[in-house]
């Protein structure tokens, strides 16, 4: 697996962007794995549910079509796949996020791997998503040439992310959740609590949703769109391969 480094780091005791290392990311997903989904549902207020049955929806799934879910995680959206008949692949970096949704009935090709690194043929795949992923590689463009690489001409992307609130009520909401009752909560409830410092400094580094449209574009999907969920706190990414 190959390892790019991540920009993140430390001088003296001023830490600033969080490292997207690979093995370091993994091994921090490794350490949440066990209490992943109760804490998800938790700190997003139960929304979660709705966010993935509506990345499920956007993928269009026709029984047969071969899908694979990157940054599967705990298998969430793979298990939703699958029982819609997809043929689904499932990757991530850490191998105890992949052990829960093996319990949760994930059967198959389950596999770790590293989004920028994926071991699998040309147009490989009809589908490609990637739910709350993409926020935790190092290099994003590479990864959404790398997810274009695997995707058959005419195939398509859904990736689930959060993004920018639309408006001025939301956006306040937001910032005073993220500052204030989410390092909070995350100290109540997760195995990890540095796991949410550093979800919290990924969000604020995150590209707003036409910001990552156009990196989509930039890195050759064409008829890329987005739909807010949640008032913007996250966005829906579809795209498709060109023919
Ligand atoms: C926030 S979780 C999301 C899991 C799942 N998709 C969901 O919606 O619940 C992020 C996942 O991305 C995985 N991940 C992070 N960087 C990755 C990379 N470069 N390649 C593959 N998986 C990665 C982590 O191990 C973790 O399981």
């Amino acid at each position: 697996m190959s390892r790019p480094r991540g920009g993140g780091g430390s001088i003296g005791r001023v830490s600033f962007e969080p490292s997207k290392e690979p093995g370091e990311v993994g091994a921090m997903f490794d350490r949440v794995a066990r209490r992943y989904d109760l804490t998800n549902s938790l700190l997003s207020l139960g929304q979660d549910r709705g966010w993935r049955r509506a990345t499920v929806e956007a993928l269009g799934i026709v029984p047969g079509d071969r899908v694979l879910d990157v940054a599967a995680g705990t298998g969430a959206v793979s298990v939703a796949l699958a029982n819609l008949g997809a043929q689904v692949t499932a990757v991530d970096l850490s191998p105890e996020m992949l052990a829960q949704a093996r319990r949760r009935g994930l059967v198959g090709d389950v596999i770790v791997g590293d989004a920028a690194d994926l071991k699998f043929a040309d147009a490989a795949f009809d589908a490609v998503t990637m739910s709350f992923g993409l926020r935790n590689v190092a290099d994003v463009p590479a990864v959404l040439r790398e997810l274009r690489r695997v995707t058959r001409p005419g195939g398509r992307l859904v990736v689930c992310e959060f993004s920018q609130p639309v408006g001025a009520v939301w956006a306040a909401a937001y910032r005073a959740y993220l500052a204030g009752v989410l390092p909070v909560a995350a100290r109540l409830v997760s195995s990890d609590p540095a796991a949410y410092t550093y979800l919290r400094r990924t969000i604020k580094a995150w590209p707003d949703q036409r910001n990552l449209s156009s990196t989509m574009a930039h890195a050759g999907w064409r008829n890329v769109r987005w739909r807010n969920l949640t008032g913007g706190i996250v966005a829906l990414h579809q795209a498709t391969n060109p023919a």
